[in-house]
């Protein structure tokens, strides 16, 4: 579903940011990306958001490919894939319930489509009582929950997290985690990176892709499809 083959990524300053990087992530399932500040976690998630494309090798999501990828393709494959980032990034100036029918909105939906959708995506976050309130007026992890719901909003395959717990309290940061477990359990894959090893440890059953300097140096997953045909898409 999600297929990274042979990828480089060069950055023009700083250098190899990846090194031959080859996974794949199937449908479905939870992996988490380790390794330390500076791995190339954050540039995994990217090249497969298709903000960045690879130097060299080939990213393949859910029937697009990075080498034949057009501009204007692009929001299609972005709905798709769902994104969080450890600074949540909402419209400031947008309530929650806004920050969602934004994104929504530019698909152009029918008003009536928008409010349904909105409201049951806070009810499934847990935020049904704050659909009014502005993200200043929310807490961090309330705030990662709109985030997450914004993620959600187009039912993608996949939910990209970066570093999601990262600006969180412990209690903030647990309750995250196991949304991420919850919506994950309906099906959608999730890749998370993460440097936070206590958290990976405690929870063997999930997949561990773990980076050092650009280059997978662990993956826990490997080997597990060496019988199954091409799952591109
Ligand atoms: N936009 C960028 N321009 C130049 N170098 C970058 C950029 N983004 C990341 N890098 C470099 O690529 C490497 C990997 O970074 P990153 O993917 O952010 O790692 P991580 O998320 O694991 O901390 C680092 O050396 C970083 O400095
Ligand atoms: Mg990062």
């Amino acid at each position: 579903m999600i297929k990274l083959i042979g990828v480089y990524k060069e950055y023009p300053r700083s250098g190899l940011a990846l090194k031959n990087v080859s996974f794949h992530l199937r449908k479905g399932e939870f992996a988490f990306l380790t390794g330390p500040s500076g791995a190339g976690k954050s540039t995994i998630l990217r090249l497969i958001h298709m903000a960045e494309r690879p130097t060299e090798g080939e990213v393949r999501v859910s029937g697009f490919s990075s080498a034949h990828l057009r501009r204007r393709e692009v929001p299609r494959l972005r709905r798709r894939v769902g994104m969080v980032f450890q600074s949540f990034r909402l419209l400031r100036d947008r309530t929650a319930a806004e920050n969602l029918a934004f994104a929504l909105e530019v698909t152009g939906a029918r008003q009536n489509e928008i409010k349904a959708k909105v409201q049951r995506l806070l009810a499934q976050v847990g935020l049904a009582a704050k659909a009014g309130a502005f993200p200043d007026e929310l807490s961090g992890g309330e705030q990662q929950r709109v985030a997450m719901a914004r993620a959600l909003i187009h039912d993608p395959v996949v939910l990209l997290a970066d570093e999601p717990m990262g600006n969180l309290d412990e209690r903030a940061a647990r309750g995250i985690f196991e949304l991420t477990r919850d919506i994950n359990s309906s099906g959608t894959a999730v890749l998370m990176a993460t440097h936070d090893l206590d958290l990976v440890r405690h929870f063997p059953q999930y997949r561990v892709i773990e980076l050092a300097e650009g280059a997978v140096v662990y993956d826990s997953g490997i080997g597990e499809d060496a019988s199954e045909a091409d799952g591109a898409s």
